[in-house]
């Protein structure tokens, strides 16, 4: 309220000379009382405005932090449920449905956008050091959105609050926040209520417990992540991938070696799987070969994934075992085993088979009560040339045939790049369609009531000024 205050006692002292004169004057006097009354109306309007707009924005930022800050004294039922809805009919062994061109999709057709249907730009503030999320920055390029053309920009608002303010969301790398969560340290930063909190991982549950944290989680709005049901759900399988399965010739069963093959270079892993390389190892007939750091059997250590998938074209088994258990974490281990052609033994994702081309594409460890008989069964299928055949006979197969989530894994890579997409979400979001944030919210039981009551107050208030 000073600075309103500041020009009336200028205008009362400094034109005090003038005053006297004035008064003289009728029609200067009317002048005068018209001034005052402007100044009157003027101060009446602007003062419980302003007063309110402070209000408001107090409101807002205090709000806003017991929103986002993550404690551990909010407890709240996990309310994260199973994949009952990914459940999808099988294939049909007759589907004529082939693979789509993966190598040339855009992410706009050419000659479809017009510069007069630019929607006003989505822009996306990144909270976390560009070296996390290399790629998630500046403008996206023909990023279609109902089919206008839609500006899509990554920026880093760092000392830039106006930066921040105007972005749609704030987009954080899960990993680091997690880590600094452990720490109470995490605070999600939100400039306007209707700015959205984007989280992405590639990272497992299992090594980041807070991924499955709702206090945690509560904090976004959306995920993008290895989970299928993450709103922009991205998964480890790649276009190279497809490609290489698709178009390399197999090495025939004679040309490869019965050696069960292990390239490993992370020997610390949680699953510990070192230690049931080790126990197969004792089996002298499996006669397992390891290239990799760990356990290594052949002095040689070539860590890139090239090589890797050329050892594995020479092996007719490998074991591909992930770093961690958690649901949906299939990494691309398993994708570079299939692009070589070679079966894998697999150690991970306990719904690996919700992600398979084929169930019978490998040896799943569960299956298998012990090693022993795990042993059995990989000399089963290295002995046998139509055994092992069966279980790489999937990749010459149509694209319909192929189960049906593993269809969608590939039907994702035709989609825009993932920094569109999100932008697309967004430009949804604010031209009203909310059904996937809710499906977040629902998801993670998001908001304590105390939080829901002090939103509805928040709601009246940004209402009545518009945001
Ligand atoms: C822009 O979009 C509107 C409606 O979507 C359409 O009617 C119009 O033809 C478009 N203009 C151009 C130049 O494409
Ligand atoms: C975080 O806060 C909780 C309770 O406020 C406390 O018990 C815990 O030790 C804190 N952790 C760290 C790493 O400071
Ligand atoms: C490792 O790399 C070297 C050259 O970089 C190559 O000569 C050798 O064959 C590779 N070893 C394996 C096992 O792939
Ligand atoms: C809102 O978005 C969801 C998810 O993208 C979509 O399935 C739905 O059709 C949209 N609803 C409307 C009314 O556009």
């Amino acid at each position: 309220m000073i600075p309103f205050a500041v020009p009336l006692t200028g205008d009362e002292q400094g034109g005090g000379s003038q005053l006297p004169r004035l008064r003289k004057i009728s029609k200067g006097k009317l002048d005068l009382q018209a001034r005052y009354l402007t100044i009157g109306a003027i101060l009446l309007f602007f003062v419980p405005t302003f007063a309110l707009l402070t209000c408001q924005i107090f409101l807002q930022a205090s709000s806003l932090r017991q929103e986002t800050t993550l404690g551990p004294h909010v407890s709240l039922r996990v309310s994260y449920t199973g994949h009952a809805h990914l459940a999808l009919p099988n294939p049909s062994p007759e589907d004529d449905t082939d693979y789509p061109d993966i190598t040339h999709t855009k992410d706009a057709p050419q000659g479809l956008v017009s510069p007069e249907n630019t929607t006003t730009a989505i822009t996306i503030s990144v909270m976390t050091p560009q070296q996390f999320v290399s790629g998630f920055s500046g403008s996206i390029p023909e990023c279609l959105w109902r089919g206008h053309s839609l500006g899509c920009e990554y920026v880093v608002p760092r000392n830039d609050p106006f930066l921040h303010m105007r972005s749609e969301a704030v987009f954080y790398h899960g990993p680091n926040l997690c880590l600094e969560y452990h720490q109470n340290k995490t605070r999600v930063v939100k400039s306007t209520r209707k700015q959205l909190a984007v989280l992405l991982t590639m990272e497992s549950a299992a090594y980041y417990p807070c991924f499955d944290d709702p206090v945690f989680m509560q904090a976004f709005d959306l995920e993008i992540s290895y989970r299928r049901e993450a709103q922009l759900p991205i998964g480890y399988l790649r276009k190279d991938h497809i490609e290489g399965w698709r178009h390399d010739a197999l090495v025939s069963f004679e040309k490869r070696s019965d050696s069960p093959v292990y390239v490993q270079s992370n020997c610390r892993a949680q699953t510990k799987r070192d230690s049931i390389v080790r126990y197969l190892m004792t089996f002298p007939d499996l006669k397992i070969r390891s290239f990799g750091r760990c356990l290594n059997t052949e002095g040689q250590v070539n860590g890139t994934t090239e090589s890797k998938i050329d050892i594995y074209r020479r092996h007719k088994i490998c074991l591909v075992m992930e770093n961690s258990i958690a649901t949906d974490y299939v990494t691309e281990k398993l994708y570079d085993a299939f692009v070589a052609g070679c079966v894998p033994v697999y150690y991970g994702a306990p719904n690996v088979e919700d992600l398979l081309p084929d169930p019978d594409s490998i040896i799943d460890c569960r299956a298998f009560g012990s090693t022993a008989a795990l042993r059995k069964e990989i000399l089963r299928v290295s002995g046998n040339r139509a055994v092992w055949e069966s279980k790489v006979a999937w990749r010459k197969r149509r694209l319909g045939q192929l189960s049906p989530a593993f269809q969608a894994q590939v039907l994702a890579l035709t989609k825009p790049s993932v920094q569109c997409q999100l932008c697309s979400m967004l430009a949804d979001y604010r031209a009203g369609n909310t059904s996937l944030v809710q499906q977040f919210r629902d998801g993670w039981d998001y908001r304590s009531e105390e939080q829901k009551q002090l939103e509805s107050r928040q709601f009246l208030l940004s209402n009545f000024f518009g945001y």
